[in-house]
């Protein structure tokens, strides 16, 4: 029997970590917010976990992908990055003349924290041919260490286009690294590293919420184990979800990723129920790092003109080459890939 989904999908969007914000606080801090955003010149872009109330007030809501994008062709004085330190660091090396600044530098991400930079050169040391590709969740240091960046929004595309004699060293997700492999066909060296949360969810606890919805399309994250990838009907990044969910002519759809990209999809998809997947030990689906940035944090930094990202200038050099080559080889029309 199809249960109804209505009630589902409200009662997910109540974050555990998020003291909720009296409606005129709410209203006077994203005020201030907007008018430190004049007096700066200052562009805020926030990534798609982000609170509802970060997302409203942000200039651009994206992908990875996206925000580097926008990062990339900014002509604001100020960047306020709402997202987690490897994000706001990317955007930093590509405008190391801007003061690129964020709500919380203590919001890391357990992909960057599984791939120190030592470890990686050691590995690295162990193979001349190998061609290092990095998932853009890593440190600056690490970015530094590699010869081109992806993220799950163009990574088929960055593989493909690969040197074909070389050996694919990919960090540090093996999640979405074994879906890009499936993708490609081209063999790669995996380091061992994974999102905490995506691989909250498993086998039988998005067979059971398929069981309920059985007309709602799955859509879920290349950071998902293979368990549940094999379930979905759409494997793909935050940004291609939107698409994804806006093309369906599905009225509910089953998400597997972050819970605040509910509201994004929400916003972009009237009328249409999304239900977060569940997993097998809680509720959450919440990335504590994304939620670490709040309201009022993102109004002290901007105040404050802190936290502050700063990088050794070699790191900035050197990091810079690999971001740099994403862009310019996601910017290549499909056919000349590689
Ligand atoms: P996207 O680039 O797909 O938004 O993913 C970023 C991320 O951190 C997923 O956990
Ligand atoms: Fe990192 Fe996972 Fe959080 Fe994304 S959701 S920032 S991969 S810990």
């Amino acid at each position: 029997m199809t249960t109804s989904p209505v009630a589902e999908p409200a009662a997910k969007l109540d974050f555990v970590t998020r003291k909720p914000l009296p409606p005129e606080q709410l209203d006077t801090l994203s005020r201030d917010i907007l008018a430190l955003k004049k007096k700066l010149n200052a562009v805020i872009l926030a990534h798609n976990y982000q609170l509802p109330e970060i997302q409203d007030v942000a200039d651009f809501v994206g992908d990875s992908l996206g925000l580097s994008q926008q990062a990339a062709k900014t002509s604001a004085d100020v960047i306020v990055f709402c997202g987690v330190h490897f994000m706001a660091e990317t955007a930093k090396i590509l405008n190391p003349d801007k003061i690129v600044i964020l709500p919380d530098a203590d919001a890391g991400c357990s992909l960057e924290a599984s791939c120190p930079a030592p470890k990686l050169k050691a590995l690295q040391e162990t193979n001349p041919n190998f061609y290092t590709i990095a998932y853009i969740n890593c440190s600056a240091e690490v970015k530094a260490l590699c010869d081109v960046i992806v993220t799950s929004g163009n990574a088929v595309k960055i593989v493909n286009a690969a040197p074909k004699d070389r050996d694919i060293l990919f960090v540090p997700d093996e999640n979405l690294g074994s879906w890009v492999i499936e993708q490609t066909g081209r063999p790669m060296t995996l380091w061992k590293g994974n999102c905490y949360v995506h691989v909250e969810w498993t086998h039988a606890s998005i067979t059971r919420i398929r069981q309920q919805y059985p007309d709602a399309p799955l859509v879920a994250h290349p950071e998902c184990t293979k368990a549940v990838r094999m379930l979905a009907d759409e494997v793909c990044s935050t940004e291609k979800m939107v698409a994804y969910c806006k093309a369906s002519p599905a009225k509910a759809i089953i998400i597997a990723t972050e819970s605040a990209m509910i509201h994004r999809l929400m916003k972009e998809c009237p009328g249409k129920i999304f239900i977060p997947a569940p997993t097998d030990s809680c509720r959450c689906n919440e990335c504590r790092f994304m939620k670490m940035n709040t309201l009022e944090k993102l109004h002290d930094c901007m105040l404050n003109l802190a936290p502050r990202i700063e990088l050794p200038k070699h790191i900035l050099e050197r990091a810079r080459q690999p971001i740099e080559r994403m862009l310019e080889i996601s910017a290549r029309p499909v056919d000349n890939a590689g």
